[in-house]
Formats: structure tokens, C-alpha cells, sequence
């Protein structure tokens, strides 16, 4: 498995391998790896094919956070990192440095950012404002470099994975997206490189998240008639509210083509919400 660090290294790679009718598949992340990205790198590799290439970007976009956020304790492994590339079947990891990525940031020599200015509105959008800016900006920048067939994103991030679709459209990129299921601990908490940050009063609490989409899903089932979604909301809220370390972020209704916040709730609505365990934030989603 090879490391590379430059742009220009990994474009001219890329270019190569797509000369020569080489397939692509990428999984673009931001290190610290889990089981979730195994299942990322492992679909990549099936969708490369054996005569294809694939790889796994680690870089930690300062783009996408805010300046309140948690970009510099983001959690790192770099070596721990590699060996789960190698042993999920990657064939390269593409980890440049903000150097490389941001050129000239802050004195003026970066100014080219893209936004999509629909799905991105709502939820992770109105939470973080800035954050789907830098996820498209630097999604968009890999794909140039990496030139993938296709590219693997994990459904926890559900708007993450809508928004990029629909930048995809709009931009024309040749790159199939592809939503992989998200992985879950056998308690139900999604996997995630912040389930780090859980203290050990705080991690069996994070299974709330799980438990109130499990409590949507039996409501939707067990009843006759569509629900009101504010008072499901409010239910809901109030369920997760009862972990002393919990605070609700949002708790969303909506319909998963367009993002739009439905009044009423039925099998097939959307659900997705964020909360916080402590200074962790957490998110999670489900159909209904
Ligand atoms: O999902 C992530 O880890 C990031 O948002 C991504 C897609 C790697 C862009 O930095």
C-alpha cells in the first residue's frame, strides 16, 4: 500500500490508472478510523474490482468546522489508520496537509469555495452554517485529484451524502456516489470517530440517539393514523432528555428526496437528529 502526500503526485497517479482504463473507487475520510470506514474501503474495493484501484484520503478539513469546534482535538492515528487501510484492501492513501490542500489560505491565494444551496440549508446546516461549504469545497477538490469512478459515503451522514449527490448533479462529475449503511456498536450507537470524546458515563447514555429512532419507528408502527410530527418531536425530546448528560441539538421530520420537514409522520419519513453527550455532538438518522 502506498502513502502519498502531494497533489500533484496523486493526480498524475490517477491520471495514469484512468488512461489505462484503470477503476477507481475512493473513500474520502478524516482518519481515525473504525469499523464504519472498514465497510467504506471494503465496498470501494468490490466496486474497484480486483484489477482496480482504490483509495482512502485521511484528511481533517479545517473548512468544515467551526470556529468553535473541534478541529484541533480532533482525534489522529495515522499508523493505526494504515493498518486498517491495508487490512480493508486498499491499494493507496492519498494524506496531504492543509499546505497542499488550502494553498495560500489567509493571504489570499485560496478563494474558491462551492456551495449547494438547498439541501444544505436545514439540520447540519442551520446547526454548523459553514460546514457544508467546506465538505463540498473539499469533496470537490478530492474528486479532481483522486478522479474516481465511484466513491463510497456512509448513510449516519445522511445531508452529508444528499448534499454531495446533488453537487454532483449539478457540477456534472463523473463519479458515481454511493451510500453505504452506517455501523453500528452492539448497543446500537453509531460508529463514530467522536465516540472517542464519551467519557464512561457518558458513552451508555450516547445510545439514546439509537434507542428515540427505535421509539419513532414503534410509534409510526403502532399507529392507524399519520402522526403529528411536533408532538413526536416534543415526545421525543423529552425521552432523550431524561440522560442527565444529553441535550437535543434538533429532532427533524422530513422527506428524504427533498429535505423538506413533513407536518405529519408515516412509515417511509425521514428522521434524523443531533445531540449532545456532554461537549460531544452526535448525530444519527433513520427511515421510519
Ligand atoms: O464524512 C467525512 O469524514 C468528511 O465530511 C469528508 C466527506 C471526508 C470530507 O472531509
Amino acid at each position: 500500500m502506498r502513502v502519498v502526500k502531494s497533489v500533484s503526485t496523486m493526480q498524475r497517479l490517477a491520471r495514469n490508472w484512468r488512461r489505462r482504463g484503470v477503476r477507481i473507487g475512493f473513500v474520502p475520510t478524516m482518519g481515525y478510523l473504525h469499523a464504519g470506514h472498514v465497510s467504506l474501503i471494503q465496498r470501494a474495493r468490490r466496486i474497484a474490482g480486483k484489477n482496480g484501484i482504490v483509495i482512502v484520503s485521511i484528511y481533517v478539513n479545517p473548512a468544515q468546522f467551526g470556529p468553535a469546534e473541534d478541529l484541533s482535538r480532533y482525534p489522529r492515528d495515522f499508523d493505526r489508520d494504515w493498518q486498517l487501510c491495508r487490512q480493508a484492501g486498499a491499494d493507496v492513501i492519498f494524506a496531504p496537509n492543509d499546505a497542499q490542500m488550502y494553498p495560500g489560505q489567509g493571504e489570499g491565494r485560496y478563494s474558491t469555495y462551492v456551495v449547494e444551496e438547498r439541501l444544505s440549508r436545514s439540520m447540519e446546516g442551520q446547526s454548523r452554517p459553514t460546514h457544508f461549504r467546506g465538505v463540498t469545497t473539499i469533496v470537490a477538490k478530492l474528486f479532481n485529484i483522486v478522479l474516481p469512478d465511484a466513491a463510497v459515503f456512509g448513510a449516519k451522514d445522511f445531508q452529508q451524502a444528499a448534499v454531495i449527490q446533488r453537487m454532483v448533479q449539478d457540477l456534472n462529475f463523473p463519479v458515481k456516489i454511493v451510500v453505504a449503511p452506517t455501523v453500528r456498536e452492539t448497543d446500537g450507537l453509531a460508529m463514530s470517530s467522536r465516540n472517542k470524546y464519551l467519557d464512561a458515563s457518558q458513552r451508555p447514555q450516547a445510545t439514546v440517539l439509537w434507542k428515540v429512532i427505535q421509539r419513532a419507528k414503534a410509534a409510526v408502527k403502532n399507529s392507524s393514523r399519520p402522526l403529528a410530527a411536533e408532538k413526536l418531536r416534543r415526545e421525543l425530546k423529552a425521552f432523550i432528555q431524561r440522560q442527565p448528560a444529553a441535550r437535543v441539538d434538533y429532532i427533524q421530520f422530513f422527506d428524504a428526496q427533498t429535505f423538506e420537514p413533513v407536518r405529519t409522520v408515516t412509515g417511509g419519513t425521514h428522521i434524523a437528529l443531533a445531540a449532545f453527550l456532554g461537549n460531544t455532538r452526535l448525530i444519527d438518522n433513520g427511515t421510519l
